[in-house]
């Protein structure tokens, strides 16, 4: 295989898009890239600061003292998200970040910075991105483009497994409430809301293992670039 592409995953929160999409990155040896991170990280810098999140001026004013970058961790085989050079993989998951992030990533200004770094990382091609306007707004050119679904009891049951893997505690009821506004917050917003790109194909993840959906996408890749 020679010809890299840049591949597309959005989708509502905890569908399985990252889980996916680091795998499909690792089997093809291509960057893996979670924006989502990107968003929470600028949520957590402002919540630490005591940044109001409502005034725009000010968070505008803070976001050049933000600087994101993404760092592989070889011992977990992980990528880490960094914060102004401290690791803050695990800050940025907690829920209280999750419960702002909607808000913060609503605001034209904050989105207008990390589409602009979200488009540098892919240019060279060979990256697997998630979020939920990378194949409408950030790689409206990707070569592959997926959307992933899946139904809120599913979606509720990883995302407490996913917390809990990280010694976080939450109720059912807090997280299921949690998703229901982050997905309304993110489908209606004015800039680049959460909608399936006309050329996307869509995957229903409720009822298939993490495993199927890895070589779906795999096996579209591979046909793809050999295709060009
Ligand atoms: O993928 P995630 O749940 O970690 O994303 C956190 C939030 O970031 C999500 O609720 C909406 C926002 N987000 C976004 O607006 N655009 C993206 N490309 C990725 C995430």
């Amino acid at each position: 295989m020679n010809t890299k592409i840049n591949i597309a995953i959005d989708g509502y929160s905890a569908t399985g898009k990252s889980s996916t999409a680091k795998r499909v990155a690792k089997k093809l040896g291509y960057l893996y890239v979670d924006s989502g991170a990107m968003y929470r990280a600028v949520t957590f810098y402002l919540l630490e600061n005591g940044v109001d999140i409502h005034d725009v001026a000010k968070v505008v004013e803070a976001l050049p003292k933000i600087i994101i970058d993404f760092r592989y961790d070889h011992a977990e085989q992980r990528m880490h998200t960094f914060l102004n050079g401290e690791d803050v993989e695990d800050d940025i998951r907690q829920l209280h970040v999750s419960q702002w992030v909607s808000e913060v990533s609503a605001i034209s200004e904050v989105r207008k910075v990390m589409v602009q770094q979200q488009q540098a990382l892919g240019k060279n091609k060979g990256v697997v991105m998630d979020g939920r306007d990378i194949g409408t707004v950030v790689f409206p050119e990707a070569e592959l483009k997926f959307f992933m679904t899946a139904n809120y009891d599913i979606r509720t049951v990883r995302r407490k497994k996913e917390l809990l893997e990280k010694g976080k505690e939450a109720s059912e009821r807090e997280i299921l409430e949690n998703l229901k506004k982050r997905d309304h917050i993110d489908s209606t917003r004015e800039d680049s809301p959460l909608t399936k790109a006309a050329d996307a194909i869509e995957i229903d993840t409720s009822n298939i293992t993490l495993e199927d959906q890895v070589n779906l996408i795999y096996d579209y890749a591979m046909r793809k670039t050999n295709s060009i």
